[in-house]
């Protein structure tokens, strides 16, 4: 069975408050903090991009593991918000790092579910035998989505997250996972130009495509309330195990208020939720295994506890994986 041997997580240094936000948008720490739960949130310096936080996230995972980078048999990295349309991210991870030529490969487009679909097919790579996969989830969103408009701007923030899988014992066997996605919900949270139907042009540029972020936000709110309480029951079914053994959830970071009724949907208690969106608000593919790294890091989980993971995201695409720690 896979098991994650080493967490990493890292953000950058640059905070940016919702007072910010309010000196350049129509907003106000009132309504961030009332419909979405967020204070703050980190932006990339302008001389980071993707690959600089996506390293300083797994360079820390392969340190917990007490790995080299030469001991990685493969990596897969999940994000929206790629270093380059092509390559992929992975493969400039592998050569920063210093791998071996190793296979790499980026699971791209599924939204802030990312990290769990490349946790779930990371795991039964393992099961065929590879030794040991970095997997990692990272965004820069705040450098492709547009800064001027209020209704998405204030949700986002830069991150990265990772961990190392192998073959147990490890720190946290991966018992199982559940994946599921809903093709008809495709343009309900999408980046409206970038792709071959409306690619980056003088068009785009001209009628401010080119970096808008269409989202229906009530849709997107109520779907991922439903799907993320969903798969965390399917996957204790999968794996035989019930709510009431679960120490602790740690969901997708969108919105508080998702969040708190997802908790209230399974039935559990606040102090059984890993809520950290207050802090760093919404870092999409990274919000999951930036959030393990620092509730292992914090204390909030440890040997003998069972933790469900569970994300929701463009697609629409969505997850939950059960570890025994
Ligand atoms: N500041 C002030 N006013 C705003 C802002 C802002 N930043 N953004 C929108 N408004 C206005 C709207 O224009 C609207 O004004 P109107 O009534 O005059 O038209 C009003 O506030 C209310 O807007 P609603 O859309 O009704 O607000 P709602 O309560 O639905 O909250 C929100 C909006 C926070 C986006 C919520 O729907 C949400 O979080 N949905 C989930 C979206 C999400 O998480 N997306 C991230 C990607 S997907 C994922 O990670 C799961």
């Amino acid at each position: 069975m896979a098991a994650i041997l080493g967490f990493g997580g890292y953000v950058p240094e640059r905070i940016v408050t919702n007072d910010d936000w309010a000196t350049r948008l129509d907003t106000s720490d009132e309504w961030i903090t009332q419909r979405a739960g967020i204070k703050r949130r980190r932006f990339a310096a302008e001389d980071q991009a993707t690959l600089d936080l996506a390293l300083e996230a797994s360079r820390k995972a392969l340190a917990d593991a007490g790995l080299e980078p030469a001991d990685l048999d493969e990596i897969v990295l999940a994000t929206d918000t790629p270093e380059y349309l092509t390559p992929d991210t992975a493969a400039l991870v592998q050569h920063s790092l210093g791998c071996r030529n190793i296979p790499t490969y980026d699971l791209g487009g599924s939204g802030c579910a990312g990290f769990i679909q490349a946790l779930d097919v990371a795991a039964s790579r393992v099961a065929t035998g590879v030794r040991h996969i970095l997997v990692i989830g990272v965004e820069v969103i705040t450098r492709l989505i547009s800064l001027e408009d209020r209704t998405t701007a204030v949700l986002f923030g830069d991150g990265a997250g990772a961990v190392v899988l192998g073959h147990g014992p490890g720190r946290a066997e991966v018992l199982g996972a559940v994946s599921g996605t809903d093709g008809s919900a495709a343009g309900i949270l999408t980046l409206a130009a970038g792709g071959t139907r409306n690619p980056f042009n003088e068009r785009t540029l001209a009628n401010g495509d080119f970096n808008r972020l269409v989202m229906d936000g009530k849709k997107v709110f109520t779907e991922a309330v439903k799907r993320m309480s969903e798969a965390s029951m399917q996957v204790l079914e999968k794996v035989g195990r019930s709510l009431s053994e679960v120490k602790l959830v740690i969901p997708h970071q969108a919105n508080r208020r998702i969040i708190d009724a997802v908790a209230h949907r399974l039935g559990i208690a606040e102090d059984r939720v890993y809520v950290n969106v207050h802090e760093y608000g919404n870092i999409g593919s990274a919000t999951v295994p930036f959030a393990l790294w620092e509730a292992v890091g914090a204390g909030r989980v440890g040997a003998g506890d069972l933790v469900v993971l569970t994300a929701f995201g463009a697609g629409f695409h969505w997850g939950a994986a059960a570890l025994q720690f």
